[in-house]
């Protein structure tokens, strides 16, 4: 008995063989063919894991892969990272570059999104005063990577705030675009904020700091392999994400994309003097990694293709309309995620008189509910984080749930 079933990306493929001519938006409600897609999670039973935003789960037939590579590398260990490890690398890397649309020259294999963004924040040649914008709903790390260069390097690092639930397009980029002076060098973005799952108009902001002469540094963790694009539609110069949130690999894996004119800027963390300044290969040099990790992220790219892009982007975003639209007109509920197409699986509501705390407590001990409180000043409210696996049923108990503690 193999201890994951289905134990083949085939089996899988054979069972979505009737799904084949739906589009994304009618799959997305289908809930046959998410039966399917279950079935190639293990999941726990003891409880209805809310919580897929730190990071997910991956499918049987990716954790067989990483269990089967983990066991065949190991095999003929220093061999295989003497002699194959970079011709397998360059596999990846190429399968990596098709999905995010960019040239391979452009990638870097990471171990995370903190990985790949601190390249770049601490590659900068910036010097004192020069400025760097950013928002108090940024990611803790990638504030905390930018305060670090303001106690070493001088610079000023400029919070500002952007609206929980923007009018449009046009509120959000002119917040960024009144912070920008003559010394801002550098603007970081959030794609996809990960305490509200606000998506932000990537391409208007780069182009607005662009015709300021101010770079972007993208924060993608949350919308690589969740929402379909190529990474130079987005407009940025940098770009970092991780591949063990939506893309489903294991953990310790990530990519880091810089715009091939700008490499030649950036200073490797690591020292590499022996491969030219232009040259993305100069940031490889990060000595001895689990590979597997690497070696399994071909199959989780399979499993991402199989059940499409567009599919997976509608499906998340129907489940989190789906739990929304239920407690949206809840007396004490309020939504701190704007509603539509600037959102997509992460949404984040609160309930008037309690704290995030203890509605997530509530949650968890007495409707056995995973989720995650999040209490910052920007935002305060329980960040909700459905998954492939994720049932009507399961959506179903969180409403009745937060309808009584709200009650
Ligand atoms: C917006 C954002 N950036 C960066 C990270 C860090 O990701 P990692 O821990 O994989 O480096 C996260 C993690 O949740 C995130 O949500």
């Amino acid at each position: 008995m193999p201890l994951f079933l289905p134990g083949t990306l085939d089996a899988v493929e054979r069972a979505l063989e009737p799904f084949a001519g739906l589009d994304a938006g009618t799959t997305s409600r289908t809930e046959e063919f998410w039966d399917e897609i279950r079935q190639a999670f293990r999941v726990s039973p003891k409880f209805i894991n809310l919580e897929n935003g730190y990071c997910s789960p991956q499918p049987n037939v990716t954790l067989g892969s990483l269990q089967d590579q983990v066991r065949k590398i190991n095999e003929t260990l220093s061999y295989y990272m003497r002699r194959q490890r970079a011709d397998e690398n360059m596999v990846v890397k190429r399968q990596l570059a098709q999905l995010a649309g960019c040239p391979v020259e452009e990638i870097v294999l990471t171990r995370n999104t903190t990985e790949s963004m601190s390249v770049v924040i601490h590659g900068l040649d910036l010097t004192p005063g020069d400025e760097a914008i950013m928002t108090n709903q940024d990611y803790g790390s990638m504030l905390e990577e930018f305060r670090q260069q303001s106690r070493r390097r001088g610079i000023k690092c400029v919070e500002i705030s952007i609206p929980l639930l923007p009018r449009d397009d046009e509120e959000i980029v002119a917040a960024y675009e009144r912070a920008i002076t003559t010394k801002t060098k550098i603007l970081l973005l959030t794609h996809m904020i990960n305490v509200t799952g606000q998506i932000l108009p990537a391409r208007k902001i780069c182009d607005m700091a662009h015709s300021h002469g101010v770079e972007v540094i993208i924060d993608a963790a949350h919308s690589f392999a969740h929402l379909v694009y190529d990474i130079p539609d987005l407009g940025g110069d940098y770009f970092g994400a991780s591949l063990h949130k939506w893309l489903c690999t294991p953990l310790g894996a990530g990519i880091l994309q810089i715009n091939r004119a700008k490499i030649q800027k950036i200073w490797p963390l690591f020292g590499e003097t022996s491969v030219p300044e232009d040259d993305i290969r100069k940031f490889e040099r990060i000595g001895t990694q689990p590979v597997w990790t690497v070696a399994a992220i071909p199959e989780a790219i399979r499993f991402h293709r199989m059940i499409g892009g567009q599919r997976k982007e509608e499906r998340l975003r129907y489940l989190q309309q789906y739990w929304t639209n239920r407690v949206r007109d809840t007396p004490r509920v309020y939504l701190n995620t704007p509603a539509g197409r600037r959102a997509c699986g992460i949404a984040n509501f609160g309930v008037k008189g309690r704290s995030p705390q203890e509605v997530a407590d509530l949650l968890f001990d007495r409707y056995h509910i995973f989720t995650v409180a999040i209490d910052m000043e920007a935002v305060k409210g329980v960040r909700v984080t459905p998954h492939l696996y994720t049932t009507i049923d399961d959506l179903d108990a969180l409403v009745s749930a937060v309808r009584e503690i709200a009650a």
